[in-house]
């Protein structure tokens, strides 16, 4: 039996990062093919402001009776395994929860998680860097699997916000696959963007053959894809409308934890970049979210159990 209580961040009656509250509850077993893992660091992403501010409960896509859990990504150690797990206790390991309708998250001392969800992190990689690395990563890489490999004609693709998390990822590996890679992000953004390999605008004119749209910028993206194009976005639900021929996939990224394993070894030798922005104690959690409502982050904000 376990007396242990844990700390978990999580909205009541969402209206942004001011709704923030911490609750103690007692902390959870493993059940069979689970984990529990001792969270080190935990980066908050776009959809967790998405969450705090109410507007997914709104939409009707959270539904929580009680509370909502912030928080997907995060990386810790094994600190105890359920049945049919490999992973030892004592292992460190990275993840990211799917989906954001729960009532626990991973801005938390602990969080329970499937093992076939999580990867073994890289010698050599900090928590810090692991934690900030999961949603974004693994969601650039489905939509790559969206996308396909560049065909022989075509494959003049626009990414944009290439300086983000996602984008960056997107538009270092599309470009592997052989696609003509323009990234689009802020003027200030030019030298980062250029150093993922890629041509760089921060004012695009239309006729792309495929706009990825890790920017979310929805309509205004669809009007920069040429008349029998491809647009590839990241918001489900909210998919833009067809028009002038274009075809429209929109990415829903799930837990894959051999991805994120394969995904981590690319982090560490560089060739998949992961920034951060700051890095606060759980405790100052509104902060975490209120440094990134105020916008201009370069980075994951990371907070620390
Ligand atoms: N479907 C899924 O499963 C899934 C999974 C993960 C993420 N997402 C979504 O994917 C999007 C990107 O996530 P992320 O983690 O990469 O966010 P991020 O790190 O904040 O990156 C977004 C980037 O887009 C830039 N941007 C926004 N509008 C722009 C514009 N008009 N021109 C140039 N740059 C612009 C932002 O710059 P500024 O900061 O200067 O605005 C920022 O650099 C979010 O909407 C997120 O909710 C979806």
């Amino acid at each position: 039996m376990n007396h242990q209580t844990s700390r978990h961040a999580v909205v009541h009656a969402p209206h942004g990062p001011e709704s923030i509250e911490i609750l103690d509850v007692p902390v959870a077993e493993p059940g069979p093919g689970q984990v529990r893992v001792k969270v080190a660091a935990a980066a908050v992403n776009p959809v967790d402001l998405d969450v705090t501010g109410g507007g997914l409960h709104r939409l009707g896509l959270v539904t929580q009776p009680e509370h909502t859990g912030l928080g997907a990504d995060f990386s810790g150690v094994v600190e105890a395994a359920g049945d049919d797990v490999d992973l030892v206790v004592g292992t460190r390991v990275a993840g990211f929860l799917g989906g954001f309708d729960r009532d626990h998250g991973s801005h938390a001392d602990h969080v329970v998680v499937a093992a076939a969800d999580v990867a073994v992190l890289p010698d050599g990689l900090c928590p810090n860097v692991a934690a900030s690395a999961p949603l974004a990563l693994t969601t650039a890489a489905q939509l790559l699997e969206v996308l396909g490999a560049a065909p022989a004609e075509g494959r003049r693709l626009l990414v944009t916000g290439a300086a983000g998390g996602v984008g960056a990822a997107v538009a270092a590996l599309a470009a592997e696959r052989g696609w003509e890679v323009t990234g689009l992000a802020r003027a200030g953004d030019e030298a980062f963007v250029r150093g993922l390999g890629v041509d760089f605008t921060a004012a695009p004119r239309a006729g792309w053959d495929v706009v990825v749209d890790a920017a979310a910028m929805q309509d205004e993206a669809v009007t920069l894809v040429r008349d029998g194009g491809r647009f590839v976005g990241v918001k489900p639900g909210l998919e833009p409308r067809e028009e002038r021929g274009i075809s429209v996939d929109v990415v829903v990224s799930h837990p894959d934890g051999p991805l994120l394993a394969r995904l981590l070894d690319r982090v560490v030798d560089g060739t998949v970049p992961v920034r951060i922005h700051a890095a606060l104690p759980l405790a100052e959690i509104v902060g975490a979210y209120r440094l990134l409502a105020k916008g201009g982050v370069r980075g994951r904000v990371v907070v620390l159990p």
